[in-house]
Order: structure tokens, then C-alpha cells, then sequence
């Protein structure tokens, strides 16, 4: 028997940084994200009364580490144990974007493998099918990210609980500027760990919370600036945390430094421009809006031959 799903990527504008609980996966602070539809991830599982274990298989496009293959089964082992189910599968995944994106897939993998096994554990133990609620929400025991993926194409987590919000821009585009693809040295559960010891983290979550209104409100009456500065804002707020922790760290190259200043400079000739955001990692993310088409590939050259020749 064979079952399949896909679920989308989500990038978040207001960032999800610090954990109340981490064994269920309660955040600090509210996040707002938009859910990036075209990056999928699809996951298959194929159940074998033989098998003595689960395994993971590769889909196309996807080498998950020994370290992500054991989280990834970790979850669908919790998963297992909440319907009560002992049988074992082949777990396949893969994404139809390449890694080089910049995008850590583990929004989009979770997301899809928990729609995926709920569905295939629900009919085989005879129980109910899920609601999207209770999916995000066991979504969110494996990845807290993933939990927003369920919402389209505005989402806002709090809580035990992510919804969708209905904002304009409901057809952005999104560009990754790859600043280096060298695997993290920190990984994001750990950061979660150490921002709490940054003299910032105090207040972290009523900024979150006033940032969210207030991005809400820029969006909704389309102040397009407002909505750029806000989200400028927060990724800064949250590397700030990271390179103020007791133990500090940083994911920004002085190539994402001198690329960040690139964006700012169009932003000052042109009073217009990208969404500018980074996750936990160098890369750059960008959200423009359909009409803004032909600033990617131009913001794309000057990024390419400034980054290239500083002074250019
Ligand atoms: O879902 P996690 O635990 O990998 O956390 C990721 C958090 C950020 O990507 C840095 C921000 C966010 O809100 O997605």
C-alpha cells in the first residue's frame, strides 16, 4: 500500500526565534510567514508488513544527511505512536527545489510527511481523517517552521496554533541570493537555545508582537516601504540575538553584509524594491511583487558584479 503528499516552503517575515517549551515546540513570539507554494516537498511512504524497521529512500533531488534521515524518522515514529501504530514503511522524500536554493527544506519535508503519514496512519488504524489544524500542529512537533506551511499564502503562528490571515500580495515572488551553501555550523535548535541567553531576547517577544501588527497593517494598506522596513528590521533584531548570546555566533559573510548594502542602495535611488530577509543562515531572501518582475534579474547583475568588484 502507497500513499503520497506534498506540502509547501514557507519564509517568514516576522521570525520565529527562542522556544517556551522545546519538547512541544511552543515559540517564545508570534511569527508571520509567507508560504512559498512552488517549493515543494513530496513525500511517498509505502507500507510493508515485512519490514522489521522504517527506512528512508531518496525522491529525486534530495540527499538528506544521517543526521536529518534520523529526525525525519524520529517524527514519523511520534507519529506512529499517536495512532497507536506498530507496522513499518519505506519513507521517500524529495523536493523540487536543489538544495542550492538557500532554503532549509525542513518546513516543507515535515510538513509533507506529516500529512502524508496521518492520512496513511488514520486509514489503516480505521480512525478519523485529520483536520489541516491538528496536522500543523503535530507538523510542529517535528519542525516549529513547518506548522505555518499549512496556511496559505499568509500565515501567522502563536502558540500551540498557526492560521491563515488574509492579506493582499497574495502572488509574490520569491529570489534567494546564495551567499554560501556550506552547511550551518549552528544549527537552528541549537540558536533557539542561545538566544535566550542574549541581553536582547528580553523584549523579543513584544517586538515580535508590535512588528506583526504593524506589518499587517503595511500590507493591508499596501504601504509596500513600510512593509520593507519592518521585515528589515526583524531578521536584523534576530541575528542581533544570535551575535549577542552568551555564546555568540553568526551566520552573515561579509558578503551578505556588502549584498544587504546593495538592496539598501536600490531601496535609496528608486524608493522601491524587495522584501529583504535572512533565516538562520548567510542567504538572502527576496519578495517582490508581480509588477517588480524585471528588478530581479537587475538587482541580480548588480549583485553579481558588485559583489564581484566592490567598487563597481
Ligand atoms: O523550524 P526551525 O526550528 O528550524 O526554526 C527555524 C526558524 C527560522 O527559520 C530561523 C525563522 C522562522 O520563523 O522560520
Amino acid at each position: 500500500m502507497k500513499w503520497s503528499a506534498e506540502a509547501p516552503s514557507n519564509i517568514a517575515l516576522v521570525k520565529y526565534m527562542g522556544k517556551q517549551d522545546s519538547f512541544l515546540n511552543i515559540p517564545t513570539n508570534a511569527s508571520l510567514s509567507y508560504t512559498l507554494n512552488h517549493l515543494v516537498t513530496a513525500v511517498e511512504l509505502e507500507y510493508d508488513p515485512n519490514l522489521t524497521d522504517d527506512q528512508w529512500e531518496p525522491l529525486e533531488q534530495l540527499n538528506l544527511s544521517p543526521r536529518g534521515q534520523e529526525r525525519f524518522l524520529a517524527h514519523f515514529q511520534f507519529l506512529k505512536k499517536y495512532y497507536d501504530f506498530d507496522g513499518h514503511f519505506i519513507v521517500r522524500s524529495g523536493n523540487n527545489f536543489p538544495m542550492g536554493t538557500g532554503l532549509a527544506s525542513s518546513a516543507s519535508s515535515f510538513a509533507a510527511l506529516t500529512t502524508v503519514a496521518c492520512r496513511a496512519l488514520a486509514e489503516l488504524t480505521s480512525s478519523k481523517q485529520p483536520s489541516v489544524d491538528e496536522l500543523s500542529q503535530l507538523s510542529r512537533r517535528g519542525s516549529g517552521s513547518s506548522c505555518r506551511s499549512f496556511y496559505s499564502p499568509w500565515s501567522v503562528w502563536e502558540g500551540e496554533q498557526a492560521r491563515t490571515v488574509d492579506l493582499p500580495f497574495t502572488h509574490l515572488l520569491h529570489d534567494c541570493w546564495i551567499m554560501s551553501e556550506r552547511e550551518k555550523s549552528v544549527s537552528s535548535s541549537e540558536a533557539h537555545r542561545r538566544v535566550k541567553t542574549s541581553p536582547y531576547f528580553e523584549g523579543r517577544e513584544n517586538r515580535a508582537t508590535q512588528r506583526i501588527h504593524a506589518l499587517t497593517e503595511a500590507l493591508q494598506t499596501q504601504n509596500w516601504y513600510r512593509a520593507y522596513q519592518l521585515t528589515w528590521d526583524d531578521f536584523h533584531d534576530m541575528h542581533r540575538m544570535f551575535e549577542t548570546a552568551l555564546e555568540p555566533f553568526r551566520y552573515r559573510t561579509p558578503g551578505t553584509d556588502q549584498a544587504l548594502l546593495i538592496l539598501q542602495d536600490y531601496w535609496d535611488e528608486f524608493g522601491d524594491g524587495p522584501l529583504v530577509t535572512l533565516d538562520a543562515g548567510p542567504n538572502i531572501h527576496l519578495l517582490y511583487r508581480p509588477d517588480q518582475h524585471a528588478m530581479i534579474s537587475e538587482l541580480r547583475s548588480r549583485f553579481q558584479t558588485q559583489l564581484q568588484d566592490p567598487k563597481a
